[in-house]
């Protein structure tokens, strides 16, 4: 204190502290709280503009964050492992697909998501008048649906009708609602080849349908006359790139296309199907805000689709979509910013890491398998590499029989076991897009002997 001007007595130093403390907690409550009747989703900083209200510039754009090595903190850093942590009793679920992986990047890029929503927007049902068709649709939302593909180019979107959907669960439900026939020639199967995404056939036949009802494995489906094949691709629970299997001329296809994006696998091609699905769950990793669509050739078909949205929750909501078509600008904003590597390079290289840990492992414990994939030219990323998928389709080795049962009792690791994806008991399916702790703690417990109990 001796050091302090004598300008600054021991009443000016408690008012200036006073008045520092008054301002620290007046921030600390506008943080949690965002004032009136607003709904703040994020407790970044925000700037007003149309959507989001939120306008940032190239030169805002936020770094995230560099280790050494050059790689994002979203990879390499991440898969650090730290003995002290582990607990081996704790018990890991890596049953499901949910996208925690994504979490860090949104934190760091926190304030160019943020929105403000008073209480007196979003109150009709309506999004657009303008749309004859899909009425619920939010304009901002279908736009940046739009960009998001063109910049990435991993799907067709001119002449098609855009349908979104409370997830991608809810569209493919309306898909079938939409392309089953309406007549009483009884419910037509939905097939896809094993090993098929684990929840078709139990969304397919949980209202007992009198219009659709599932087939089984499209590998080994026989039956004569129409049916609807759905084709998952890259495929959940293998990361296989898929094409139709039963291939008859009365086969009508879904395509599922979740995981084609470039952190997951090469974008080769610009998907141009009948009915395509996407999802902002897997896409930037926004499961929570259940926004999916539907890129739809057919006029009648997306009119069926959006009657059955009409139907089952009277539109899809409006916070939600103005959300993701945030997000979205986001993503594509990033894919033209020169100074910063995009969303699609940062999640690239964290699924890259992840993937070589894991094949590491499996190479040094022999204890299991993973597929093995060709690498392929992606278009987006400019450069070739093997696919690197949300899921890993692991494959116990060494007579083990049962491997989820052997994951659970010997490694305390909760995984999907291949009976539900219509494969053998050997299988499990393992998410590969959970926090770095939980991922770091898997690849510490499979790396250990595959014989020996934690
Ligand atoms: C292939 C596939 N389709 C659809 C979904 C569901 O997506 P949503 O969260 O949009 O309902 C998932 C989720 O895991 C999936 O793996």
């Amino acid at each position: 204190m001796g050091k302090v001007p004598r300008i600054l007595s021991w009443r000016n130093m408690l008012v200036l502290s006073l008045a520092v403390n008054f301002s620290l907690i007046l921030r600390i409550l506008k943080g949690t709280d965002g004032g009136n009747s607003s709904y703040v989703v994020s407790i970044w900083p925000v700037v007003s503009n149309s959507l989001d209200r939120t306008v940032y510039g190239d030169s805002k754009w936020p770094v995230v964050s560099t280790t050494a090595s050059g790689s994002s903190s979203l990879s390499s850093a991440s898969c650090t492992y730290n003995e002290t942590q582990e607990d081996d009793h704790r018990i890991i679920n890596l049953k499901l697909g949910d996208p925690m992986v994504y979490e860090r990047y949104w934190q760091e890029m926190g304030h160019m998501t943020t929105m403000v929503i008073a209480g007196w927007q979003s109150l009709s049902y309506f999004s657009d008048n303008n749309n004859e068709l899909c009425w619920f649709l939010e304009p901002e939302l279908a736009k940046e649906i739009v960009r998001v593909h063109k910049v990435v180019g991993n799907a067709v979107t001119q002449d098609r009708y855009i349908v979104v959907g409370t997830g991608s669960t809810q569209l493919y439900q309306a898909a079938l609602y939409a392309l089953s026939p309406h007549d009483d020639s009884g419910p037509i199967n939905v097939v896809s080849a094993a090993p098929y995404y684990c929840s078709y056939p139990l969304i397919t036949d949980c209202l007992k349908s009198g219009l659709y009802r599932w087939g089984g494995d499209a590998k080994t489906y026989k039956e004569e006359g129409q049916y609807i094949e759905l084709v998952t691709s890259p495929n959940n629970p293998d990361g296989i790139l898929r094409e139709s299997v039963v291939n008859r001329s009365e086969g009508i296809l879904i395509h599922d296309l979740a995981y084609y994006w470039p952190q997951y696998t090469p974008i080769t091609s610009i998907a141009d199907h009948d009915v395509m699905l996407f999802t902002a769950s897997k896409s930037t990793g926004h499961a929570g805000m259940r926004i999916g669509w539907a890129l739809v050739k057919d006029k009648e078909t997306a009119k069926k689709m959006t009657e059955y949205i009409e139907l089952n929750t009277i539109g899809v909501s409006k916070v939600s979509q103005l959300r993701v078509a945030k997000v979205l600008k986001a993503v594509s904003d990033s894919c033209g910013n020169e100074t910063a590597k995009s969303f699609f390079e940062h999640s690239y290289d964290a699924m890259f890491e992840r993937w070589k840990l894991l094949k590491q492992a499996s190479k040094t414990t022999k204890g299991f398998t993973v597929p093995d994939f060709a690498s392929q030219r992606c278009n987006f990323l400019g450069k070739a590499f093997e696919p690197q998928p949300a899921f890993a389709w692991l494959k116990c080795e060494e007579g083990i029989v049962d491997c989820e049962k052997f994951l659970r009792e010997k490694k305390n690791i909760l995984t999907k076991s291949g009976k539900y994806f219509g494969d053998d008991l050997s299988y499990v399916r393992v998410s590969m897009l959970d926090r770095d702790s939980i991922f770091n703690t898997f690849i510490h417990r499979i790396s250990s002997s595959f014989n020996s109990t934690l």
